[in-house]
């Protein structure tokens, strides 16, 4: 494994989130810098204005209907085309009347009754609901127009848990973890109840998709097992482990949320095996239709942290997985503004 991660590690570029429209015109929404554009509108109208007065008096000057009637007002976009001695006369014959903007920016989204209604209750998936959906949630949350989301708070979906944000607290386990269904299940783990049946829902999925069947190899881990698990890792690696596992308190498996998944035709392979099958392939392509990301990507090790692990899903729930997805963001921390966490702080 250590092997192809270091050869993974080499090939790494600077993450770039790629944006799809859809992406792009949240984000457009939520921009104060777009909000800036829309304020420079009224130059355009001044401009507007000024050769529609010119246009006016030379239609009185020359005292002809026919002249005041052929000198119409156009819209910015002609205006600009006339003062740059366009040919063509100008189409429209009224003065348009410039819209009034909302900014979005403006709307908090803590006092959107329902939104704080859903967060109060702890339904996580009713808030991104509320909040219009999971772009939504996103834009809103990077433009800081939702003071309420605590992106550090270990209970929630949306949590961001990396090197330079612990669990919190430190040892932070969560209230209630079952075990999924209709899983094979290796280390017999579990997981938050939302996630077990997100994972259910995914395992299934794949099966029913002919894409074969996904075992679970590691669910919770509390922070005691981190520990271990960590410690495992130095003793083979050295600081090298950084690259590979948390460090205890950094780890989404003690969110509850955080799964690693193997390929299993018979018996089970391993986490670098799956990469190469039928059921990696099918993660890739649809494990976010469940609620799971893949959390640690080819290209986003500077950001994340970690090597590449095909492997490590993590369940941030259906919307905000849409939105993920649909953005084409490479990592959480991009997804929701912060800062990169490549390496711990201390
Ligand atoms: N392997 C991932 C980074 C973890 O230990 O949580
Ligand atoms: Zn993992």
């Amino acid at each position: 494994m250590h092997d192809e991660a270091e050869r993974r590690a080499r090939a790494e570029a600077t993450a770039q989130p790629v944006t799809t429209r859809r992406a792009a015109r949240a984000a457009e929404l939520f921009d104060p810098d777009a909000v800036h554009a829309r304020h420079a509108r009224p130059r355009t109208w001044t401009r507007a204005a000024l050769v529609a007065g010119l246009a006016v008096a030379a239609a009185l000057l020359v005292g002809s209907s026919a002249a005041l009637t052929a000198m119409v007002i156009p819209p910015a976009e002609t205006v600009e085309a006339t003062m740059g001695f366009t040919a063509e006369p100008p189409a429209v014959a009224q003065l348009p009347v410039p819209r009034v903007e909302q900014s979005p920016v403006a709307t908090d989204l803590c006092a959107v009754p329902d939104f704080a209604a859903a967060l109060q209750s702890g339904d996580d998936q009713a808030a991104v609901a509320a909040a219009g959906g999971g772009e939504a949630f996103r834009a809103a949350v990077v433009a800081g127009s939702a003071g309420c989301v605590d992106l550090g708070d270990s209970a929630r979906v949306w949590t961001v848990v990396d090197k330079l944000r612990p669990a919190s607290p430190i040892d932070y386990r969560p209230s209630a973890l079952v075990m999924p269904e209709g899983v094979r299940n290796i280390d017999g783990g579990a997981l938050r109840a939302d996630a077990a049946a997100a994972l259910t829902s995914l395992v299934t999925a794949a099966r029913d998709a002919g894409a074969g069947e996904i075992g679970l190899a590691s669910a919770f881990r509390s922070y005691e097992t981190q520990q271990l698990t960590y410690a495992r890792h130095v003793a083979v690696r050295g600081q090298q482990a950084d690259q590979v596992s948390a460090r205890p308190g950094h780890s989404e498996h003690q969110l509850g949320l955080g799964v690693d998944v193997v390929p299993c035709a018979g018996a089970c392979g391993s986490l670098d095996d799956l990469a190469g099958t039928a059921q990696g392939q099918w993660i890739t392509e649809h494990a976010w239709e469940h609620g799971w990301i893949v959390r640690y990507v080819e290209g986003a090790t500077p950001v994340t942290g970690y090597l590449p692990e095909p492997w490590h899903l993590r369940y941030v729930g259906a919307e905000l997985a849409r939105a993920y997805h649909e953005g084409g963001w490479r990592s959480l921390e991009e997804f929701f503004g912060l800062p990169p966490a490549p390496d711990y702080a201390h």
